[in-house]
Parts: structure tokens; sequence; C-alpha cells
């Protein structure tokens, strides 16, 4: 499992997180004010209590002077105007940041699909559909449009944005900018069953010529998708390689072609269309599968085709018995598809 990427708010990565995070660390620095002066006269309020209860002849009454009403008065008007000034603050976030402006000029539009328990991520400009990974181009703003398929979920990539939720039979718009290349971890930010920790999502910022290559590559078929390929030619697994293991991917390419897999897979290029689950065109060039569940290497995808209830109980998708021979083929053929 990777574990270790628990998404966090800091370092702040855009212009929105560090209007977020100065927010947050003025609430810290005046609750931390608030939290000592009322320890501070609590312990004040001790200390003479005790003082006070030690026999003397002519102990002071509990109450002295107008100083109760002072305190009494300050203790109401002390916190409004904290609690008024904060909200202000609030209200100044929210204005400024991308939570709820729309970029209706983005040049990226990128459509989320929140599912039990996994993102559909579209370009609908380039014919570009991926799953629990979102690729931008840094300093500029993208419009994300939220959208979900079942129950309400949240999106949220605390180190860019705040948080927007996915609501069925409505589209939300959250606005991301990232000002640096670089992995950005993102997490459902709303209870939604079962596997709701196991919904996380990566978003990648690259400097726009890298994006631009992202998107071209994952506009086109994967190679050994197409079934041209893979017979009888040589199928390069790597650079400088003998010729490759034609037959593994071509026999792992039947395999998935003729089992259940082509019902909820869609690989483009071929007749697997499926669209309940993620969509597997450039699976290989991903980071993860089963929404970060688990690492996206053969050992991983052994164990996820095999017991996905096992990994991540109450998912969608039902184990397959296969042979071991006919596991590792389907793994290779998966493994092409980069
Ligand atoms: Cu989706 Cu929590």
């Amino acid at each position: 499992m990777i574990a270790s990427h628990v998404p966090l708010m800091f370092p702040p990565a855009s212009d929105d997180a560090s209007r977020v995070d100065s927010h947050w660390q003025l609430m810290l620095i005046i609750g931390s004010i608030v939290w000592v002066v009322v320890v501070t006269v609590a312990l004040v309020a001790v200390l003479r209590r005790r003082r006070s209860t030690e026999p003397t002849d002519d102990a002071p009454g509990p109450t002295t002077g107008n100083g109760h009403l002072v305190v009494g008065f300050l203790g109401a008007v002390a916190p409004a105007l904290i609690i008024i000034g904060v909200m202000a603050d609030s209200v100044l976030v929210l204005r400024d940041t991308g939570s709820t402006s729309s970029a209706t000029d983005a040049a990226t539009v990128v459509e989320v699909d929140g599912k039990q328990y996994w993102w559909e991520v579209r370009y609908p400009e380039h014919d570009v559909e991926t799953a629990n990974e979102i690729h931008i181009p840094t300093g500029q703003d993208v419009r994300v449009e939220l959208t979900s398929s079942d129950v309400i979920h949240s999106f949220w990539v605390p180190q860019l944005s705040g948080k927007v939720d996915l609501v069925p039979g409505q589209t939300n718009v959250l606005t991301l900018n990232a000002d640096e290349p670089g992995t950005y971890w993102g997490q459902c930010a709303e209870y939604c069953g079962l596997q709701h920790a196991w919904m996380r999502f990566v978003v990648v910022a690259h400097d726009e010529p890298e994006y631009a290559g992202w998107l071209e590559a994952q506009a086109t078929p994967a190679q050994a998708a197409d079934p041209a390929e893979g017979e009888g030619d040589d199928f390069e697994s790597g650079p400088g390689s003998a010729p490759g293991p034609v037959s593994d991917v071509a026999a792992g390419r039947e395999i998935f072609m003729s089992s259940s897999c082509v019902y909820c897979h869609t690989v483009a290029g071929t007749e697997a269309r499926g669209t309940l689950g993620p969509d597997l065109t450039h699976l290989a060039s991903r980071q993860m599968i089963g929404a970060g569940v688990l690492p996206n290497d053969r050992e991983s995808l052994a164990r996820w085709i095999e017991h996905p209830q096992d990994v991540k109980p109450g998912n969608a998708m039902p184990g397959t018995e296969l042979e071991d021979d006919e596991l590792e083929d389907l793994i290779t053929y998966l493994e092409s598809l980069e």
C-alpha cells in the first residue's frame, strides 16, 4: 500500500493553497493567544480562590467591585469580535480562491466524475480518458468540472486548493492552478461508503511542452492495443531488447478480450468498450491502481485481478480466476498499455 502518500496541506503549491494556508495560520495564532489568555485567567482564579479559602479572620467576600462586570463584558465582546474577524477573512478566502471561481476562459478543461470508489478523468477537447490521475500544465488556470455518478464525493487536493463536492445531477466547478511541476496527492473528502478512504488520486503538474506530450500520447491508442501490431511483429519490451515477448502480449490480449474484463473496461482501439470501470487504454502509464490502494506493478496487478475484494472490499470489481500462465500473459498485456 502507498500509505506514505497521505495528502498533506504543506507546503502549499498554488496561490489558492497559500491563501488557505495564511487563513489557517491566522486562526492558529488567534486560537493560541485565546488559549493562553483563558488558561492564564483560569489559573489565576484557581490560585486566588485557594488563597481566599485559607482560614483568615477577614476573608473578603467572593465579589468585589466592578471587576466582574468588566471581565464579563470583555468575555462577551472579545469572542464576538474575534469570530466576526475570522469569518470575514473566511469569506474573503472563499471569494479569492478557485473553489468558487469558474475560470470560464481556461485553456484546459478537465471533467472529473466521482464513482464509488475512484475518479474518472476526461479531457473532452482531446478525446482522452484516464482514471485517478489528473495531468495539468503549470502556471495557468485549469477548469475542473465535477460530477458524480452515484453518491456525494468531495474533490480535495490540499496542496493546490480547497474542497468542492461532487453532487449527482449537478456540475460543480473548481479552478486548479499549480505553480511548479510536481505530483500532488488528492483525496475524497466526503464520506461516500466503505472505501471512501481509498478514493485517492494524484494531480501531476507538467511544464507546457511536457504536458502537450502527455496529452498527445494519451490521445493515441496504446501500440499493443492494435490487433495488427503484436502478432508477427516484434514487440519492443525495452531499449535495446531482443525481439520481445510478442506471444505473451498477444496471448494476454486474447485473454482480456475473451473474458469479462471487456464488459467493464475500455481499451481505445479495441472492442473493449465497457464503461463501468476505469478506462485502461494507457493503464501502464499510471502510478497506481485501485485509486491509490496498490502501486502499479506486476505483483499488485496479479493481486488486484484475482482478489480485488480482499484488497479493497466493496469496490465494484469481481475477482477473476485464471491459470497462472494466463494471468502472467494478461498482466504482460496490461503492462504493454503504455
Ligand atoms: Cu468518495 Cu469519499
